[in-house]
């Protein structure tokens, strides 16, 4: 009780210091700054309110990795990025004015005396397959003067090891290269391949790079000799520190610099890309247990990494147009829901995508890329680090379906090919990959963390989704016996569902879920719909009439005889939950459970909403992000629906957690429960789809 006490008074404090810069939509919990692949996946913590200046950023588990920037404007030094500071050296914080996000981009600006620096930071998505596989993003650093007069302006950036291993006691190497190009290159002197320590990767390499040009300058060396050389001199030496040493030894740092001599109102700017590359990316199991080592599909476009860089950085403006335009369409998508939907799915969107990755495979006989063997990738960010894990995928398929259906079909695909070569024992569809990424080497043990009827409804869903979002049964053709396979688990065992993990894992096993039971039977009529478009009359009736038996039965199994609601589990009749898996009927217009079940949830949840949403379950007072608006997606009132929406954006936005979006969190404090920077946040899209 005294802690609990103890943290009310804490939040108080925290919920008074609201930051004095204009947020626009709102200010979030971790704000993305390069957000790409599961290694590039840096953020600044937010809480309460951190400008730009005032922490280091990290990796979305919270590790420190170094990125730090300076300006000197007339002579006067200015930080504007990382909380570095230096002994006998003076500089001012520079004054954060705004902060901005959209779905691709996270923009602050920061008055540095009588000059504003406008530093944006872009996280392409694409929908190019080269492009959107290509593990870099952007900084750009614009500066103007705001007095009508022409000020002196240089700016410097640097970044650290830390961006090259979660242990900050390994060996790098490094090198700079100077052409069209300036690139810092860090390496790890003994590379671990395929192996994570904390969440980094441990080969590959970082890059950190500029276009060169007039008033560019580079150093490497220890962290306080190459920012005192900037913040006393302007401009750096362009000289190399060549005693490779620990990331924590004397600190490194690898540093650009930009002189723009004399900058009036007109901006003058300057642009930064950062990169993770790791190369091969992906280890896949193949038939007959033997692996591939994969690559990231722009391999097939790019020979070089000097080549990408340069491809990169040239590609800015056509990056920008393009992320505009589709912060665009998402904003006004979102907006027909609400202000509140549109700041939640946009902050959902780096982030989602951000776990995944694209590959191909090299060519069977002679050289080249096969670009006809496309396998995406998706890492189970923070709960356990699985490869593929189906219902992380499951709740995070609208944003694919959104975005790019093919991407969806990509992600299956692994897991498909893995099952259909049967080296899985089980009868029912795998949870995942592989225990951890980036290994997607099967569980041939049949040994995996169990969700038999989970996971078979999610394949079977998933699967029809993509077909019916691009009309090509081209996959369901190929998997149609696995498929069935499934199906057939799901006729034995979802009207009475054994006892058993849900995708809610954290609540434990339970006997007849109600939801549970939701997703069988609709993977059973997905089966149906499956049939019929493969042109399986027979089965496609076979399949609908037993779904629409099992719904008949499940109708008086589920109804709490006591209280207006679904139960949790059959029988207990004061036990209710999101019924969340209704989804499913509501987006493929399946119309296979009543409307009358839809309306009588609806007025329920109405009764049973905390000040931050409505818990899963009768179990605790938590609940799931994606469930909520998934929820919030098929209820029949939109008041409701809307209800739903903004205890999240709350949730979001109450200064109380400053990890990126976690899609756990309790309904009565606000604070979050663990989970952060999930893909299921992909999920958060739900409404856009129906
Ligand atoms: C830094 O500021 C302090 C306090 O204003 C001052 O005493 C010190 O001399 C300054 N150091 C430098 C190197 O300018
Ligand atoms: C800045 O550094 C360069 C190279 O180290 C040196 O030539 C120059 O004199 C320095 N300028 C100032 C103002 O310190
Ligand atoms: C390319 O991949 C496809 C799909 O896996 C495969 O069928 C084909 O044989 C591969 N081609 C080559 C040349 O390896
Ligand atoms: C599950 O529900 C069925 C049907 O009501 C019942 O027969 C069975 O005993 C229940 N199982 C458990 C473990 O409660
Ligand atoms: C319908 O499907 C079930 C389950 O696969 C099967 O047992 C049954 O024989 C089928 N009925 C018909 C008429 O094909
Ligand atoms: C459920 O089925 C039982 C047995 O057939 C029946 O007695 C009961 O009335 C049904 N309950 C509801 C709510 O339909
Ligand atoms: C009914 O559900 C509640 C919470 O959902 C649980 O605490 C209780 O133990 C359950 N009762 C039975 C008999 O399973």
């Amino acid at each position: 009780m005294r802690s609990q006490l103890f943290c009310a008074a804490l939040y108080a404090v925290q919920v008074l210091a609201d930051p004095s810069w204009t947020s626009t939509p709102f200010n979030p919990p971790s704000v993305p700054l390069a957000v790409r692949t599961p290694y590039l996946n840096t953020w600044l913590p937010q809480g309460t309110g951190n400008a730009l200046n005032d922490e280091w950023p990290t990796l979305w588990q919270g590790s420190v990795t170094g990125w730090t920037g300076f300006a000197k404007v007339d002579g006067q030094s200015y930080s504007w990025l990382g909380a570095a500071s230096i002994d006998g050296v003076n500089f001012t914080k520079a004054t954060q004015k705004s902060f901005t996000f959209t779905a691709t981009q996270s923009i602050f600006v920061l008055s540095a005396g009588p000059v504003d620096i406008t530093v944006t930071f872009l996280s392409p998505v694409e929908t190019d397959f080269v492009k959107l596989s290509i593990p870099f993003s952007y900084m750009d650093v614009s500066v103007a003067s705001t007095d009508g007069a022409s000020h002196s302006v240089q700016i410097y950036s640097d970044i650290s090891g830390e961006w090259s291993s979660g242990a900050l006691e390994w060996d790098l190497d490094w090198t700079t290269t100077a052409t069209n190009v300036v690139t810092h290159q860090l390496n790890l002197a003994n590379p671990a391949q395929w192996e994570e320590v904390s969440d980094h990767i441990q080969y590959g390499a970082v890059y950190y790079s500029a276009l060169n040009g007039k008033g560019v300058t580079y150093q490497t060396g220890r962290d306080a000799i190459v920012r005192t050389q900037f913040l006393n001199n302007g401009t750096l030496t362009n000289t190399k520190d060549t005693f490779f040493r620990a990331i924590s030894y004397s600190w490194p740092v690898f540093a650009i610099s930009k002189d723009f001599g004399n900058v009036g109102k007109t901006p003058a700017s300057f642009l930064y890309t950062i990169g993770n590359v790791r190369d091969p990316a992906v280890k896949y199991i193949l038939t007959g247990g033997a692996t591939q080592s994969r690559s990231l599909y722009f391999w097939s476009k790019f020979s070089s990494i000097t080549q990408l860089i340069s491809f990169f950085l040239n590609d800015y403006s056509n990056a920008l147009k393009t992320a505009n335009a589709l912060d665009q369409k998402v904003e006004a998508d979102a907006n027909k829901i609400s202000p509140d939907y549109a700041g939640i799915v946009a902050l959902s969107i780096r982030q989602s995508l951000g776990a995944n990755e694209l590959t191909i495979s090299k060519n069977t006989h002679g050289g080249g890329w096969n670009t006809s063997d496309v396998l995406y990738f998706m890492k189970e960010i923070s709960s356990d680090g699985n490869t593929n894990t189906v219902d992380v995928m499951f709740p995070a398929f609208p944003i694919f379906l959104y975005l790019l259906p093919e991407l969806g079909q990509y992600l299956l695909e692994p897991l498909l090919q893995y099952q259909v070569s049967g080296q899985y024992p089980n009868q029912w569809a795998c949870h995942d990959l592989g225990p951890h990424y980036p290994k997607a080497t099967g569980h041939n043990d049949g040994q995996d963390e169990a969700m038999p009827v989970e996971e078979s409804g999610n394949m079977l869903i998933m699967a029809l989704s993509y077909a019916r979002a691009t009309k090509d049964n081209s996959q369901i053709r190929r998997y149609a016996n696995l498929l069935d396979q499934w199906t057939q688990f799901l006729i034995e065992d979802s009207l009475i569902p054994a006892n058993q993990l849900s995708t809610d894992d954290f609540a434990g096993q339970l006997a007849n879920q109600t939801n549970l039971a939701i997703k069988g039977i609709t993977g059973i009529r997905c089966m149906a719909e499956i049939w019929g478009l493969l042109g399986d009359k027979a089965k496609q009736t076979n399949y609908t009439s037993i779904a629409a038996n099992y719904v008949q039965q499940w109708l008086n199994l589920s109804a709490s005889a006591t209280e207006p609601h679904l139960t949790l589990a059959y029988g207990n009749d004061s036990s209710w939950g999101l019924a969340y898996n209704l989804f499913a009927d509501v987006h493929l217009k399946l119309n296979l459970f009543p409307k009358s079940v839809y309306d009588e949830q609806t007025a329920w949840y109405k009764t049973v909403a905390n000040q931050y949403g409505v818990p899963l379950d009768t179990r605790h007072t938590l609940t799931k992000s994606d469930w909520e608006i998934w929820t919030s997606a098929i209820v029949t009132d939109t008041s409701v629906r809307d209800l739903f929406i903004t205890a999240l954006k709350n949730t979001l936005s109450n200064g109380l957690n400053n990890v990126p979006f976690s899609d756990l969190y309790d309904t009565i404090s606000g604070e979050n429960l663990g989970f952060k920077a999930r893909p299921v946040v992909g999920g958060h899209l739900a409404l856009l789809i129906v």
